[in-house]
């Protein structure tokens, strides 16, 4: 099979360095182009990554001497990821998306726009159904599709098993996020060694709203949001990857433990498409009293997992647990790739 010619923009962050790293040596995918800043535009990838360069050892051999371009809509590909910082990624991605590319984007600028899907291939793939509605609309021959926050996705894997299954009325969660979520330089040393910041601008309301969208309804009138109770307290500490959520519950039916892990563990509705970067078991549950943890449980399923601990009742809801997931992984740039690869599958992407 041909690949397909994709490119980067914001190549140079903290997320678009995983995009680098996971598509190297993807099988339906081939990395043609490389785009950030007019800053950095012209320099090879290696060069404009020196300092800059956190996710492996090395920077891939295939990009090492890519030249980087500028964000234009004029780049030899079809699909573009985009890792943009989102005060410039609204009209960019608007601009390639007229132009005809597709454009799987992380950013937040297109997220709650009612004709764009939200996407978690596991929790809603019928909100595709929204291209249809983005291209009449736009008048666009491309379209936009967008992954959730990284705090978002990994409770929304967690949520929707439960919510199938005993219905979900009520969620109240706290997250403690990785400092890699806030770019780089990112957050300054000053303000987080010895120290947690209880503040992270726009995050809880992105967290709220994003929830309500992903576990709506698709139909004729687009997503109905979910009607749903949902409080988020978000904090950044002193950890490089991998955001951990304390997630309480009130569900519509009562369940006992024992159902609630068997649907976390059952939990697989992609099982037959067999997408390249589709996890094994989107959740994995650890019954060990101690888990999960950052350190050790980030990189279950190569970082595509949300893995679900310390699940036990509620006094206050009725359940509670603590959900850990990769974020720029499965929250980010692994997002995005998945999305791309759930619309190739439903020939979205030619
Ligand atoms: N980090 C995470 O865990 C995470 C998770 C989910 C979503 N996101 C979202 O993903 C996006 C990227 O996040 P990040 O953490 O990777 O940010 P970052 O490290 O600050 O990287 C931002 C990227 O945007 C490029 N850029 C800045 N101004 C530009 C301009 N005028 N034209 C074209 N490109 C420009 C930068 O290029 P230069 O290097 O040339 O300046 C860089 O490549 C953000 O929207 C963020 O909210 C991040």
């Amino acid at each position: 099979m041909q690949k397909i010619k994709v490119g980067i923009l914001g190549a140079t962050g903290m997320v678009g360095q995983r995009f680098v790293q996971l598509l190297e040596s993807h099988p339906w995918f081939e990395v043609a182009e490389l785009a950030a800043s007019p800053e950095s535009a012209g320099k090879a990838y290696e060069e404009a990554m020196a300092g800059r360069w956190k996710v492996s050892a090395d920077v891939p051999e295939y990009a090492r001497r890519m030249k980087l371009r500028e964000c234009k809509p004029t780049l030899n590909c079809s699909i573009v990821f985009s890792a943009l910082d989102a005060a410039v990624a609204g009209p960019i991605e608007e601009e390639f998306a007229k132009a005809g590319y597709v454009v799987s984007s992380n950013s937040r600028n297109h997220r709650m726009d009612s004709d764009v899907p939200l996407l978690i291939p596991e929790v809603n793939p019928e909100h595709l159904g929204l291209v249809k509605t983005q291209q009449k609309l736009r008048g666009w021959k491309g379209f936009i599709v967008t992954n959730p926050n990284c705090s978002t996705i990994h409770m929304v894997l967690a949520l929707k098993p439960l919510m199938d299954g005993f219905g979900l009325e009520k969620v109240m969660v706290t997250t403690m996020q990785a400092l890699s979520g806030a770019g780089f330089p990112g957050v300054a040393s000053l303000d987080i060694i010895d120290n947690i910041y209880p503040y992270i601008g726009m995050e809880e309301e992105k967290v709220q709203s994003e929830t309500l969208k992903l576990l709506g309804k698709f139909g004729s009138n687009g997503v109905e949001s979910a009607k749903v109770a949902v409080s988020a307290q978000c904090n950044r500490v002193n950890v490089s990857d991998g955001h951990t959520e304390c997630v309480s519950v009130k569900l519509s039916k009562s369940a006992t433990e024992k159902e609630i892990i068997g649907a976390f563990e059952n939990f697989n509705p992609l099982r037959q498409l067999k997408l390249p970067s589709s996890p094994q078991h989107p959740i994995v549950v650890r019954k060990e009293a101690d888990r999960p943890q950052p350190k050790l449980d980030r990189n279950l399923e190569k970082g595509m997992a949300s893995v679900v601990g310390r699940i036990r009742s509620c006094p206050v809801l009725d359940y509670r647990f603590v959900v850990l997931g990769h974020n720029t992984i499965r929250g980010a740039a692994g997002a995005a790739i998945l999305n791309a690869e759930l619309m190739k599958a439903r020939g979205l992407i030619g």
